[in-house]
Formats: C-alpha cells, sequence, structure tokens
C-alpha cells in the first residue's frame, strides 16, 4: 500500500469505520467530497456561487480526461438513463429499424429498446449471453444494414463483464449503426478511450466508481455529430441565455446553442457536480492506468480466496481481458449474509443470487481476507 493510499484511507470517514467493497453500488464518503460538501454549505450561506460554478465546469474537463474526449464533447445529464434517451430519440426510425442491446443489461438501457419497440414499432434485437459471457459473435449476429443504435454497458453491473466495445462499435459502423456506451460500471475503475474504441455516444454518473454522491449523469458526444442532431427535447439551459448577471431567454424563437450544451435539456443543478470534482481529483491524481491495475491485482487476490470456498459457483468471467472491478459469487443466502456482513461494517451486495463484490483502488488485501474470513464462517 502506497503513501498516497494510506493518506486517501486515513482522510476517508467511511474507511475509519467500515470496510467498504461496494463501488458498484456508489462510492464511499472520503475525506475530500465530505471537505467540499462543507465548503459547498459555506458558499451557499454567503449567496456566492462563483466558485461553485468553475468547479462544476471543470468536471466536464476531468471527465474528458477519464475517457479521453474533450471537455467540449461533455454535457451534463440528470441520471445515466438520460444520457441513452437524448440518443435513442434524436434518430430517426423506420419500418425496417432495429436496435440491439445485449438483454440482461441494466434496465435503463433495455428500456429504451422495449419503449422505442412499443412507441415506435422499432425491432427490437436483444443479444444472448453464454453463461454470462457476452461475445462479440452474439452482437455480429444481430447487426445488419437497418441497426439504428446498439446499447451496450462497458461492464456488465451483474456479472462484472467487460465487453470488447472496439470490436462491437467497428461492427455497427460497417453497418451504419451508431453506438451507445454506458460506462458507469467502468470509468474511474478502468482505462476508458473513446477516440479508440471509436463511439458516438457515451453516458455515466458521477457516483460508483467516479466516488461522487448519488446520482448526476455526463454524456459523451462525438464532436462530428453535435451539428449532425437536432436536440431531441427542449430545455431553456440548451439556449442562449445571455450573461450570468443578466439573464435574457428569446421566448419567441427556440434556437439551441451551436455547442454540445445544446442537448443540456434539465437544469444541472450544482452541489452533486461540485462535490463530484473532489471525488474525481483523487482518481486523477493517483492515475487511471495505475487505478486499473491496483484494481485487476485486488480481484485477482479475490478470485483466488473465493476458489478456497466451496458450493458457490461464480458469475464473472476469469477471463482477463473481460475482467471489471466488479467479482459476483452465486452462494446460498447471500441475501442474509451481505445483511450479516453489514452488521459486522463490511459493505457488498448480493446481486443475482450472488454477492457482489466492487473494491476500488484504496481497498486493500486485508479487507478481502476479512471479508472472506466472515463469508466462510457464515456460509458453512
Ligand atoms: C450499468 C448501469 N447503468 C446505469 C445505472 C444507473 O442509472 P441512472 O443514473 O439512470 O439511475 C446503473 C446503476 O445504478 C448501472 O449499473
Amino acid at each position: 500500500m502506497d503513501s498516497y493510499i494510506r493518506k486517501i484511507r486515513d482522510e476517508s470517514p467511511t474507511f475509519q469505520s467500515h470496510i467498504y467493497l461496494n463501488h458498484a453500488s456508489t462510492g464511499p464518503l472520503h475525506g475530500r467530497t465530505a471537505e467540499a460538501l462543507k465548503k459547498f454549505s459555506t458558499h451557499w450561506a454567503e449567496s456566492n456561487f462563483e466558485e461553485v460554478y468553475v468547479a462544476c465546469e471543470e468536471v466536464k474537463s476531468q471527465f474528458a480526461q477519464l475517457i479521453n474526449a474533450t471537455a467540449e464533447e461533455i454535457v451534463f445529464t440528470p441520471d445515466v438513463t438520460h444520457g441513452t434517451k437524448i440518443a435513442v430519440n434524436m434518430l430517426e426510425y423506420d419500418k425496417k429499424s432495429n436496435i440491439v442491446c445485449y438483454w440482461n443489461d441494466y434496465p435503463g438501457q433495455v428500456y429504451q429498446a422495449l419503449y422505442l419497440k412499443e412507441k415506435k414499432n422499432v425491432e427490437y434485437r436483444p443479444v444472448p449471453d453464454k453463461k454470462n459471457e457476452i461475445l462479440v459473435e452474439g452482437f455480429a449476429d444481430k447487426i445488419d444494414e437497418n441497426t439504428k443504435i446498439v446499447l451496450l454497458s462497458h461492464v456488465q453491473w451483474l456479472s462484472g463483464y467487460k465487453s470488447n466495445v472496439k470490436e462491437i462499435a467497428k461492427i455497427a459502423h460497417e453497418n451504419g449503426a451508431y453506438i451507445l456506451v454506458d460506462s458507469i460500471q467502468s470509468t474511474g475503475a478502468l482505462v476508458n478511450d473513446v477516440k479508440d474504441w471509436d463511439i458516438d455516444f457515451l453516458t455515466c454518473g458521477v457516483a460508483k466508481w467516479l466516488i461522487g454522491p448519488n446520482h448526476k449523469g455526463l454524456f459523451y458526444i462525438n464532436k462530428k455529430l453535435i451539428d449532425e442532431f437536432y436536440p431531441p427535447f427542449a430545455g431553456y439551459h440548451g439556449t442562449d441565455f445571455g450573461s450570468r448577471d443578466e439573464p435574457y431567454w428569446n421566448v419567441n424563437k427556440l434556437e439551441f446553442l451551436p455547442s454540445v450544451d445544446k442537448f443540456m435539456d434539465t437544469n444541472p443543478g450544482n452541489l452533486l457536480y461540485y462535490v463530484a470534482n473532489a471525488g474525481m481529483k483523487i482518481l486523477l491524481d493517483y492515475g487511471v492506468d495505475k487505478i486499473e491495475k491496483r484494481i485487476m491485482h485486488l480481484t485477482d487476490y479475490l478470485f483466488e480466496k473465493l476458489d478456497e470456498l466451496k458450493n458457490i459457483e461464480l458469475i464473472t468471467s476469469r477471463n482477463k481481458e473481460n475482467r471489471s472491478g466488479i467479482v459476483n459469487a452465486r452462494i446460498p443466502n447471500n441475501v442474509e449474509i451481505v445483511k450479516k456482513l453489514k452488521e459486522k461494517k463490511i459493505i457488498v451486495s448480493s446481486r443475482y443470487g450472488g454477492i457482489r463484490i466492487s473494491p476500488h483502488f484504496y481497498n486493500k488485501e486485508e479487507d478481502i481476507d476479512r471479508l472472506l474470513e466472515l463469508i466462510k464462517q457464515y456460509h458453512s
């Protein structure tokens, strides 16, 4: 454990009392995010929001750095699902159109496909898996020249399976389809590269691996596409308002901004982005390459330890290239065990019949040892 990790742990209120292995659910409270919360209340008390505005804007460039984009390609959204809604609602569909999505992806994704099926008669083509492995061929079988968009989480919320986005994006583009990636189970934990993946849209949120508070979204659109699309929803935050000192909107004519901000159709709020800024700094200071390596090291260790247990079944793939920060192991009485662990101040989740364990870079081997010691005890 290096000095940076020691410092981050020492500063975090959560780590003083808890073993926190639940980043696939939400992030823990860190010293620096707690400090930002306090600072926000001071700004609020003093009606002084200038610093808040600056910090919120900075979130876009921080996020852009984490996914290899530019701040000019990022817009605030209320949540992750809203980003998907923007993308699917600005496309034109005809009688032959279809939409492709992994069948068991996050409901926020799948429901957009089902909604288009109900509302616009768009054919929904669910991609199957093989024991939770989502093969590129599964997408190749479903995508054709009538596919409008492919929806895919980089990392699956239940199994932790990391998909080969680059290959799937290539197939989508060869067929003239767009691709949207939900990266909330990945950004902040794994190296993301929208340019190398060559994707059109990405939707994410500041909770979970970005260690911000619940729940605010960030939407990326490839800059080549900004002019191509008319916003699917009208919001006054996507139009010119003059100046902050004396805002003025032209209510006789709807004129969207020529930038990515035209897609900002709701009031973004600022508290949660202000706090998220402090969380993202923690990650950027350490470096996402190092974070990914450390998470892989911890999950390797976790796999080793889980192998010592009898009567469990891994939901998570062991393939190195498809691994992430999420490890889920099916185990009898998982819900009961997770409750008992919480009583002992060890935080994990029960999902899909398993115990879903999701360490971040500042967790340590001893956290995993203690978790497994208790699981063994409750399991036998
Ligand atoms: C893959 C994935 N997408 C999206 C979300 C959240 O979506 P939203 O911000 O719309 O609630 C989650 C979890 O909360 C998730 O695991």
